[in-house]
């Protein structure tokens, strides 16, 4: 025989959540790093549930597929047919025979809701002896919420769907959170007595608490300490709004731990980034999944960062990155694209117009302007011209190029993969580099210049560029082909020649 079960969360999630008006089902919708069931499972998750089984109905196999992926621990339960919130816990509990102790219970949609206080709910069950227990808020405007009804003496005697309420009812701004401690015997007892006798023909989970009432067992009220965690999401409106609510409360929890957020209104952390000491974000920045920004480091303005990590010191300007790695004291933009296994090692420099894909940058190298860098390894203080590009790809297969230390590329160099270039070699701008260059060698792949004296006055007769050309001297207007043909410029003959009215 297995052990009994001593805690059980189970979160309500089959729902369609019609008002969305979304393919994706409401839970699975994201806000600052999480879905909305997963902000729901991270704040029960310090509960360390013996069982965790969320109810799936609508969208079932995007719901279970997503859990595999955040909560491998949570079982998906199937609520084929959705007759009500209490309906979904009782073929939750049908699934878990064994479960004994306390059952949490805690509807899909509410991702405000902090770990502490489902703590301190259960907590304040547990040691109360509750039959259940139940999260509430005062809040402003409880239109569409079940409402907390007390008796005289304060202690709770029913909750009320705002629907099945009576005016006077209505006019109660105490309202039920969908959060819930249960003593796992009584609740199975009381689920099997649930009527579909409401507005809406359901099994509802509230009308527990008026059954435990009216069997003279204890229920308890736990009043949240912020109302705001306890918002629930029904369209996209509401879901901008519990957004915004996370943003600031994420950022303030960044500012009071010493970090400078700029412009806290136009920042954007998800709940899953870590920022140290010091470090300053700029505004309209985004920082998401699992970047990591180091002390005295500067990101922003109008920067996203995903999945990136930020070393100490670095300075990341009108940038996107996903998945990089940036070294200390590294210098990023502005305008700068790093793609994922983009690696800048300490005091390299990515500048303006340069996307850099798989490819590490070593110390002190710099990549300073209109750069394409992929499948690379560049060594310590290389310097790579303005509108180098990493040939990486024949069509078929991506090839490496490895960059020396100290080498010297110039400007406009195509570095066709794979290739080598030494240590302390340089390459000639406007090179296309095919074969391996030794170490401090030049490589230069240029054709000799050739110039074609007068071609334009003959080829462009009456252009501005004609006219232009015959006011700077008379080779340009005046030479025949054959003998203006020369390898390099000839400065001696550049003179002016006033009066020269050449072709025309
Ligand atoms: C519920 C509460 C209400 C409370 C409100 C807080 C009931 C009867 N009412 O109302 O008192 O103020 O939450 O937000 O419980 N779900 C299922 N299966 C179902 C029905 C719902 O899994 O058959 C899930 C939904 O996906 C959702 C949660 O249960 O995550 C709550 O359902 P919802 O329909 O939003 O209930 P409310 O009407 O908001
Ligand atoms: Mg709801």
């Amino acid at each position: 025989m297995s052990q009994p079960r001593l805690r059980t969360v189970v979160v309500l999630a089959a729902g369609e959540g019609k008002r969305m008006k979304s393919a994706i089902p409401k839970v699975l919708h994201p806000i600052l790093g999480r879905t909305l069931l997963g902000h729901v499972l991270a704040a029960a998750a310090p509960l360390a549930a013996d069982r965790t089984l969320v109810v799936v109905g609508h969208g079932a196999d995007q719901v279970t597929d997503h859990l595999a992926g955040v909560a491998a621990g949570a079982e998906p339960v199937l609520q084929a047919e959705q007759h009500g919130t209490g309906h979904a816990v009782r073929i939750a509990l049908d699934s878990t025979p064994d479960a004994a102790g306390t059952v949490v219970v805690l509807n899909g949609d509410v991702p405000l809701l902090r770990p502490e206080t489902v703590t301190a709910l259960v907590a304040a069950h547990e040691a109360a002896g509750a039959a259940a227990t139940v999260l509430a808020a005062e809040v402003a405007d409880p239109t569409g919420l079940g409402r907390i009804v007390r008796s005289e003496n304060g202690g709770l005697e029913q909750i009320v769907e705002e629907r099945d309420a009576s005016a006077a009812q209505r006019a109660i701004r105490e309202i039920n959170a969908g959060i819930y401690a249960f003593d796992a015997a009584l609740l199975r007892d009381a689920l099997g007595k649930l009527s579909t006798d409401n507005d809406q023909g359901e099994e509802y989970l509230t009308d527990v608490f008026g059954l435990l009432v009216a069997t003279g067992e204890t229920v308890a009220v736990h009043v949240a300490p912020d109302a705001t965690e306890t918002l629930g999401c029904n369209d996209r409106v509401e879901l901008a709004a519990l957004r915004r609510l996370l943003r600031d409360r994420i950022n303030e929890g960044w500012m009071r731990t010493g970090v400078t957020l700029l412009d806290p209104a136009t920042t954007w952390i998800d709940v899953t980034v870590a920022l140290d000491r010091d470090a300053v974000v700029d505004q309209n920045t985004q920082l998401r999944g699992a970047t990591t920004v180091g002390s005295g480091a500067t990101v922003g303005p109008d920067t996203t960062l995903i999945d990136t990590t930020v070393a100490a010191g670095a300075t990341v300007l009108r940038a996107h990155s996903v998945g990089a790695v940036i070294g200390a004291g590294a210098s990023v933009g502005p305008y700068a694209y790093l793609r994922p296994e983009a690696k800048l090692r300490d005091r390299a420099k990515v500048g303006t117009f340069v996307e850099v894909k798989k490819s590490e940058i070593g110390e002190g190298a710099k990549v300073p302007h209109l750069s394409y860098v992929g499948d690379a390894t560049i060594g310590a203080q290389a310097n790579i011209g303005a509108a180098t590009i990493f040939v990486n790809y024949d069509g078929v297969h991506k090839h490496h190029t490895t960059i020396g230390e100290a080498a010297f590329v110039g400007c406009d160099t195509n570095l066709v993969a794979p290739v080598e270039v030494g240590a302390g070699a340089y390459i000639a701008a406007g090179s296309a580099i095919t074969s391996d260059v030794p170490p401090g060698a030049l490589g230069v792949t240029r054709a000799e210049q050739r110039n074609v004296e007068g071609w334009v006055a003959r080829r462009r007769p009456g252009t501005k560029s004609a006219a232009a050309a015959e006011r700077a001297g008379p080779k340009a207007a005046g030479a025949s082909e054959g003998e203006a043909i020369h390898g390099a410029p000839d400065a001696g003959g550049r003179g002016p020649a006033p009066g020269d009215t050449a072709t025309e």
